[in-house]
């Protein structure tokens, strides 16, 4: 069967500063690389922040037309109240050769690394530490000219759960009631950050959306919950500014967003669990197929786009992807997926665009380099090599269109 999808529709790759930039040595993540608290050190990652401009001609040539990547605070302000004009100065011209070459940018501000110094002082844990964040969206609002869409935060349930919650993640905390108040500033920020950039930009929030089920119908409810808790109350408290945690409602401020960016990877089965546990603890339907552990749902992309349009908002696939040693799998996975968004347009939900995680393999956070995302290789001395599956997204975004060979996928 033939997909075919609108001539301003844009497809994208992702990425983010920490993963790809390397050498980001003012951040938290950096710190606890270096003191053995992380099991691998991102180094010089994929030394993007030098090859940047092979990696937009290789973008341009590929025939991708939009690319979603993130802005590095710790680098704008390694210190407290020190600007640094030539790291400035080098998003400024990322950000000209992606317009040059008819590149859309899609920025983020925060993808979850933070300034050190800004975590010392308590960072998103203190309300009044917000003055900081402030700080930062206003020079980003001079960095950012020419960009359309601008994400505030990157998954923010994600950084609470794995920094406050699992403490997996720097700043490696595990208090549940702590958690649920990080989040709420993270909402403040958000809003604080929407009222200064809106109108100059389209400013949205990137949220991980998996497909959240009950393992059987006795854990029903509880997947329910588990659902609003990671899923839905953030988002509801974006534009209510009322923000329903576990430990009673919090007042956050009514807020907007001009878009809202969907990341969807994968399916998370819940038990009867208490539902704070559930947010951690879940099954993956029996099997994992990818190098992550994670199970492939392409049906879950549609299923989660269309529950995500109750905002009446535009939609934008922030991130999906796979992490296989099998090139064939992600060409496969891409397919299926396109598949379940043209479904979702189809029944009139206002996705306009899909960006691929990752343009190239990463550092994945407390996996490593191991996982391979990538479209591209990125193999001895930082050398750039586009997989088969980089050309076949290249011509789905050049021809916008997409023959799938297995029929249709089953609906959720
Ligand atoms: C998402 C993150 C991104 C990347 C992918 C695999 O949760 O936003 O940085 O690590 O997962």
């Amino acid at each position: 069967m033939k997909i075919k999808f609108s001539d301003n529709f844009l497809f994208g790759t992702a990425t983010a500063a920490h993963q790809i930039e390397g050498d980001n040595k003012w951040n938290d993540w950096w710190y606890y690389e270096q003191v053995g608290k992380l099991p691998y050190k991102s180094g010089k990652a994929c030394n993007h922040w030098e090859l940047y401009r092979d990696d937009i001609e290789l973008m341009a040539e590929l025939g991708y037309n939009a690319y979603r990547f993130s802005i590095e605070w710790s680098r704008i302000f390694p210190e407290e109240g020190k600007f640094n004009e030539e790291a400035f100065n080098r998003y400024r011209e990322i950000i000209e050769l992606l317009l040059e070459k008819g590149i859309t940018p899609s920025v983020t501000l925060h993808h979850f690394t933070s300034p050190l110094w800004f975590m010392r002082k308590g960072g998103f844990a203190k309300e009044e530490n917000l003055k900081y964040w402030e700080q930062y969206v206003d020079k980003a609002a001079d960095l950012l000219k020419g960009v359309k869409l601008v994400a505030t935060f990157n998954e923010p349930m994600v950084y609470v759960m794995m920094g406050y919650l699992t403490a997996y993640w720097p700043p490696f905390w595990g208090d549940a009631e702590k958690a649920f108040t990080v989040e709420a500033n993270i909402l403040r920020a958000h809003r604080i950050a929407h009222e200064l950039l809106s109108g100059k930009f389209e400013v949205g929030i990137v949220k991980s959306l998996p497909l959240i089920r009950p393992l059987s119908p006795a854990s029903a409810e509880v997947a329910r919950e588990v659902d609003n808790l990671q899923n839905w109350y953030f988002l509801d408290a974006v534009f209510s500014g009322e923000l329903k945690t576990p430990f009673g409602t919090v007042r956050t401020g009514e807020g907007d967003a001009d878009f809202i960016g969907v990341n969807y990877y994968t399916l998370h089965l819940i038990g009867n669990v208490d539902p704070v546990e559930g947010l951690y603890r879940y099954d993956f339907g029996g099997y994992g197929r990818t190098q992550m552990g994670w199970k492939i749902c392409p049906e879950g992309i549609y299923a989660v786009l269309k529950e995500a349009s109750r905002y009446e908002r535009p939609i934008y696939v922030t991130e999906n992807g796979i992490a296989t040693l099998n090139d064939a799998e992600r060409i496969d996975f891409i397919a299926r997926h396109l598949y379940h968004v043209a479904r979702a347009l189809r029944d009139g939900v206002d996705v306009r665009g899909y960006f691929y995680w990752s343009l190239m393999d990463n550092y994945e956070w407390d996996k490593g380099f191991e996982p391979k995302f990538g479209l591209v290789e990125v193999g001895a001395n930082f050398r750039r090599i586009p997989r088969e599956s980089a050309r076949f997204y290249g011509t789905v975004t050049r021809e916008r269109r997409l023959e799938l060979n297995h029929g249709e996928e089953p609906t959720p």
